[in-house]
């Protein structure tokens, strides 16, 4: 069966006849701690990007370690109703050949659900020297301008304009290379620059380029399509333009932001857990704040172990790019902040606003004070159940990691945006002994489709 007719499927198994849709609504009966292994899934973040790159290929290329996750569901939709060959080879890998991808305007019902289409952009300019996208979408954390990724498009030869809702860019005489410094570190503006420069003519080079992991991820993906980039994990990329890729087998890189999500969930119900699969390295930043906290890590070559602190102390977290902490991280933090002696605070250093969450945090019996992009938690405390909802991805990890440590019953709404990001967490958490449920209930709210 094609993607688009189970996606259809899968929609109207989820009607009533009146109309209505089912809603997921997780149930939490809190206070088991969490025991025993975990393996982490293939990094949603380095999946998108190297899913768009695809279209640069033009052959077959064959990507493991993929999560199974919406927005990777939403990208490979896109994919295939653009015109690329899309086809599952297993629950973690899959086949996209996109020879016969037709540039053209990407279905704004897709594009609109995700931040990562603007991915979009760099690689048709870089295949077809055009593009058309609708304005992208994603999780909500105050303005998220793409000024960066225009300033590279028109340093590298292309014209933008935007007309209804779409930017579209135009490069007539071709892509040629020059040398492009960021204002600012973005991940998604040098993810598309790297796409954009890949097949351009001479050299481009990206100053004050994004360090991630998941952008190291997608230079060696290229470059075992025949690409030519280095310095890639460093703040400056240069990228030697190829004049054709071809398609290779790539493996993805483990997902720190969920790693670094049962490490916490670990630590606020006191149990001990190897989180398996990953790279320790990637999560050190997330490690230093858990042990400064009283929690042990141990780290082994792909695992960490964490073990519970005798009291948790109150700490002080700033996100910064990587490898800064990450700003995925700090709402998941959040809960363990009040179980914490003392107060602690978090300074969000990379969006405009990303404490909402404090709002459904405190229903649980969170006592905190946010004030712009600074939130200060008041320790000693207790997290007991209540109705919640999850307003973003890593907003919702931090109330189910409340709801696994509170006392009674937590019912966790806005599901969809959890599974936006999040492979198997419902069955990952039971298999660790938490009291987790997933039920459907009938609700006149839209889910994600
Ligand atoms: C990506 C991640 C997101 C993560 C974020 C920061 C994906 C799909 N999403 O988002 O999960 O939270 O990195 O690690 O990988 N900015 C500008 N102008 C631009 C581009 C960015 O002002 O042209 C600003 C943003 O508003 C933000 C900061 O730069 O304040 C960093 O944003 P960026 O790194 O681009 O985040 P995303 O790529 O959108």
């Amino acid at each position: 069966m094609s993607l688009k007719s189970a996606a259809k499927e899968r929609r109207e198994a989820k009607a009533f006849p009146n109309g209505y849709v089912m809603s997921m609504k997780f149930i939490i009966q809190g206070g088991s701690r969490l025991e025993g292994e975990v393996f982490i899934s293939g990094m949603k973040n380095a999946a998108l990007p190297i899913l768009f790159a695809t279209i640069l290929v033009g052959e077959p290329c064959i990507l493991e370690n993929i999560p199974n996750v919406s927005d990777i569901d939403v990208t490979l939709q896109i994919l295939e109703e653009m015109g690329a060959s899309v086809t599952r080879l297993s629950a973690t890998s899959v086949q996209i050949d996109t020879a016969n991808f037709n540039q053209g305007t990407a279905p704004y019902a897709l594009v609109k659900r995700m931040r990562a289409s603007t991915y979009l952009l760099g690689a048709e300019l870089g295949r077809f020297h055009k593009a058309c996208v609708g304005w992208p979408g994603g999780c909500n954390f105050g303005s998220r301008p793409i000024d960066q990724h225009m300033k590279g498009f028109e340093a590298l030869g292309a014209v933008s304009t935007t007309d209804s809702g779409c930017i579209r860019l135009s490069a007539e005489e071709g892509l040629v290379g020059k040398s492009i410094y960021f204002d600012m570190v973005s991940v998604g503006a040098t993810v598309n620059i790297m796409l954009a420069a890949t097949l351009a003519e001479g050299v481009t080079v990206i100053d004050n380029a994004a360090r991630e992991p998941h952008i190291v991820d997608l230079a060696n993906f290229l470059n075992s399509c025949g690409a030519s980039i280095s310095g890639a994990g460093t703040s400056v990329i240069k990228i030697r333009g190829v004049s054709e890729l071809h398609g290779c087998r790539y493996t993805i890189i483990p997902d720190m932001i969920e790693a670094g999500t049962f490490m916490v969930a670990a630590a606020a119900t006191g149990g001990t857990v190897t989180v398996r699969s990953i790279i320790p390295k990637h999560v050190e930043s997330v490690t230093a704040k858990l042990c400064e906290m009283g929690v042990g890590v141990e780290e082994l070559d792909d695992a960490v172990i964490v073990s519970p602190a005798t009291e948790l102390q109150n700490v002080n977290i700033k996100t910064l790019p990587y490898p800064g902490f990450p700003t995925d991280m700090h709402p998941q933090f959040a809960p363990l902040l009040c179980l914490a002696n003392g107060i602690s605070c978090i300074q969000e250093g990379v969006f405009e606003t990303r404490f909402r969450y404090v709002e459904e945090l405190r229903k649980m019996g969170v006592s905190a004070m946010v004030d712009s992009r600074n939130a200060t938690f008041v320790g000693g405390g207790k997290l007991t159940g209540a109705p919640v909802d999850a307003m973003d991805l890593r907003a919702g990890a931090a109330l189910v990691i409340a709801g696994l440590a509170a006392e009674g019953r937590t019912e966790i709404g806005g599901v969809q945006y959890i599974n936006r990001g999040y492979d198997n967490l419902v069955g990952k958490l039971r298999a660790l002994g938490a009291k987790i449920e997933v039920v459907d209930l009938p609700s006149d709210e839209e889910i994600l489709e």
